[in-house]
């Protein structure tokens, strides 16, 4: 199969789909691969690197979009990308179509097929293609938030570990999934004392086995976090409720409980965050202040570590990339109900459900084209 990896063009964005790791094992499987010229800059992969992995390099966005077979990106196409995608052309990325009408019409006009990272589903629901990201958030949430603790960034002034004979920062972390574990286990790595609080007690039991004893688990209720968040330092919002809004867990009135300097990092700013008082934010311009607290409520956290984000993604996403190539998008959805799941948009139809009932347009099952 010819696969194309165009240079990411939204705003910020460092990340790049396939390394020269992926070239290797995308070229000894006969397939070819077309890189536009820079593209794995922001990740630290040169031109060179690439071509001696085996990849062709070619100078315009527009050239790869016109050879490739399947296009494998990071972030969903934006306006200029729209008519650069072709009929049955496969193009596997982010495309999160549900909150966003006119990609979703682009898509469809475009005649392409579209495959989303975000909806490939394991058979324990987990989303294998999101882990990643909340991985690289999580463990950047506890980097963030020692950072804002610090005074000259307005923080309380504390040291996350303490030190010997003075007691170390106390954080909280709502939300016990994937970006909370990683969270409490480098906030617990630095010596801080964390509460990790979850609604569901079998995840508070599993927590509480696999923990350090600097870690403690609490059932997640309103009573407990007004109690918890006069004393907490860093207090890191990672509470999801798949397909809805995240719930005000702090609302602002719990804002003037909390001691001056405390630091919020809303991890699920992007889910509308659990901080009634979160509005997103940039790398550019990370942190607001409300009576005395410091938010840090930046909605793509992964895309300032571009490196490790790349690695991390491109791992997980390489397995299915090389699946599609190997038997094709029709076959290897066939054969993998993960994959399946994935299909969003196939010719012109809406084959996903949840985009359907989005934007109340007409849904055709999947099946239908397989
Ligand atoms: N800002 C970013 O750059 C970025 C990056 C990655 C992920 N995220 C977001 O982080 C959030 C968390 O993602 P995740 O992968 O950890 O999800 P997850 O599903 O693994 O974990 C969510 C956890 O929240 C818990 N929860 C639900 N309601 C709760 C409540 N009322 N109180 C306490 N806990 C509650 C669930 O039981 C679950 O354990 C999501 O909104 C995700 O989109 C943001």
């Amino acid at each position: 199969m010819i696969i194309g990896v165009p240079k990411e063009i939204k705003n910020n964005e460092n990340r790049v789909a396939v390394t020269p790791s992926g070239v290797v094992e995308f070229t000894k499987r006969g397939h070819e691969v077309y890189i536009q010229t820079t593209a794995g800059d922001g990740s630290g992969f040169t031109d060179d690197q690439y071509t001696e992995a085996g990849a062709k390099i070619l100078p315009t966005i527009a050239e790869v979009y016109d050879i490739a077979e399947m296009i494998i990106k990071v972030k969903e196409p934006i306006e200029p990308e729209y008519k650069l995608c072709k009929k049955d052309q496969l193009i596997f990325t982010y495309f999160h179509f549900a909150s966003h009408e006119p990609l979703t019409k682009a898509m469809i006009d475009s005649g392409a097929v579209c495959l989303a990272y975000e909806t490939v589903e394991s058979s324990d629901r987990s989303l294998p293609l999101l882990i990643p990201m909340s991985e690289v958030a999580g463990r950047m949430s506890v980097q963030e938030g020692a950072k804002y603790l610090e005074k000259p960034l307005k923080g309380r002034g504390i040291l996350l570990g303490g030190v010997p004979g003075v007691r170390p920062a106390k954080v909280m972390i709502l939300g016990g999934g994937v970006v909370g574990t990683n969270a409490a286990k480098m906030a617990a790595g630095m010596g801080a004392d964390v509460t990790i609080l979850d609604l569901n007690l079998q995840r508070l039991r599993y927590l509480d086995d696999v923990m350090p004893a600097n870690v403690n688990t609490f059932m997640s209720s309103e009573y407990n976090i007004r109690e918890l968040i006069a004393t907490h330092d860093l207090i890191i919002g990672a509470v999801l409720i798949p397909g809805a809004k995240a719930p005000n867990l702090i609302t602002k009135d719990m804002l003037k409980d909390m001691q001056p300097g405390t630091v919020l990092v809303d991890v699920a700013v992007d889910q509308g965050g659990c901080i009634e008082t979160c509005k997103p934010t940039t790398h550019q311009d990370p942190t607001y202040i409300i009576e005395d607290v410091v938010h840090y409520c930046v909605a793509n956290m992964p895309g300032a570590v571009p490196y490790t984000s790349t690695l991390a993604l491109t791992n997980a996403t390489l397995p299915y990339a090389l699946q599609l190539a190997n038997k094709g998008w029709k076959q290897a959805c066939n054969d993998s109900n993960e994959l399946k799941l994935g299909l969003n948009v196939i010719s012109g139809e809406i084959v996903y459900k949840g985009v359907s009932e989005a934007f109340d347009m007409p849904y055709t099952p999947v099946e239908k084209f397989l």
